[in-house]
């Protein structure tokens, strides 16, 4: 059986104005009439061969998690609550300590919430051809091909190739969100994936590697779950054995210092949506580019992005690669390959307020 994991965090920051801390991206309809969160929910359900998937978040999101369950009629094996935000590697522990205590030998698919998989079939098509590889005990990472040179993803360098028929291949490298120069190197080297963030392996194999790569994480989670209270929607561990546990993602904790990880490289459609300019690029647009939702107008422009959502209407003249978004919150506008630095205006026009 294939439990997946669906990591629902996010804090908000890079589709601000948009999304904020209690509606992070994934809980906006912005790359289809559906949230990204409702997508990746049916992405994986009603699948044979696979649990109802396991939710992990923190308190913040659980209102949300219920009503979105609750208007599709979707189910969750669990909803495990964090008492606070700890990044990946204790969100991930903890599904993992959830399965273990049924079936250890149950794999388990960790997922993010926020991303865009245009192609299904050849999703599941790559997960289907990595099962026997993950089932062995290895810890199974879904390259992408990069086209730019990001610095918020991991870089994966394949090694030699462990199923050729598969393409499945030893990683010889991963490194997690490397300085631009390096993943400059990367691109031109072009021997590295980006890591998609998926991963693949049986709930033992990861606890097993957790524990020797990082005790900090693997030891307060595992007293954290033996301690965990079930109300019947709701399971959330010890919060004194969680709260022990140290910030890490998985990337850092285990995925960069395991000798476990194979890449399956994957062409599916993906994006992360991590800026605006991503969004700009997955979304439909006119015959000058221009992608325009909600009231607004562009005249003698392209490739814009004009999202208005709750502000004032948009008129742009003479203006073209440019982000504008307009909320109630606030209006944004950028050059859209600015779009990394959205952060810094961010905190500077709180200050406003
Ligand atoms: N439940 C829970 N708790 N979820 C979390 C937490 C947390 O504390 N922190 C993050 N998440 C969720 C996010 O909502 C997201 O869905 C997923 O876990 C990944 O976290 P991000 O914070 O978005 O990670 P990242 O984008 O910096 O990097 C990861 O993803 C890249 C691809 O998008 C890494 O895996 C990179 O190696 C990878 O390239
Ligand atoms: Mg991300």
């Amino acid at each position: 059986l294939i439990y997946p994991v669906i990591l629902v965090g996010g804090s908000g920051t890079r589709l601000w104005p948009l999304s904020t801390a209690d509606r992070p991206k994934q809980f906006l309809p912005l790359t289809s009439d559906c949230t990204m969160m409702e997508e990746t929910l049916r992405r994986v359900s009603g699948r044979p061969g696979f649990a109802p998937p396991i939710l992990v978040t923190g308190d913040r999101h659980v209102g949300i998690l219920g009503e979105l369950l609750k208007a599709t009629g979707l189910t969750a094996s669990a909803i495990l609550v964090e008492p606070e935000g700890r990044n990946t590697a204790p969100a991930v522990a903890m599904a993992a300590h959830w399965i273990a205590q049924r079936d250890p030998d149950a794999l388990m698919l960790v997922m993010p919430s926020d991303h865009v998989i245009g192609n299904l079939a050849a999703f599941h098509q790559r997960i289907a051809d990595a099962l026997p590889v993950a089932r062995s005990g290895r810890l199974v990472t879904f390259g992408v091909q990069p086209d730019h040179p990001a610095t918020g993803y991991g870089y994966i360098a394949k090694g030699a190739p462990l199923d050729g028929d598969a393409d499945i291949h030893e990683i010889s490298e991963f490194v997690e969100k490397p300085t631009l120069s390096v993943a400059q190197s990367y691109l031109d080297g072009r021997r590295h994936s980006w890591n998609a963030g998926i991963f693949l392996f049986t709930a033992s194999a990861f606890l097993s590697e957790l524990a020797l790569l990082a005790p900090d994480v693997a030891g307060p989670m595992a007293q954290a779950m033996a301690e965990a209270v079930d109300d019947g929607t709701l399971t959330r561990p010890g919060a004194a054995s969680f709260g022990a546990a140290t910030n890490q993602s998985i990337d850092y904790a285990v995925m960069e210092k395991t000798r476990r990880a194979v890449v399956v490289p994957v062409d599916i459609g993906w994006s992360d949506v991590g800026s605006w300019d991503a969004l700009w690029a997955i979304r439909g647009r006119d015959e000058r580019d221009n992608s325009i939702t909600g009231p607004a107008v562009v005249e003698d422009g392209s490739r814009n992005l004009i999202f208005v959502d709750g502000g004032p209407p948009v008129g742009a003249l003479g203006v073209s690669d440019m982000v504008v978004i307009s909320t109630a919150e606030a209006v944004l506008i950028l050059p859209r390959n600015r779009s990394q630095e959205v952060k810094t205006i961010m905190e500077a026009h709180r200050a406003l307020h």
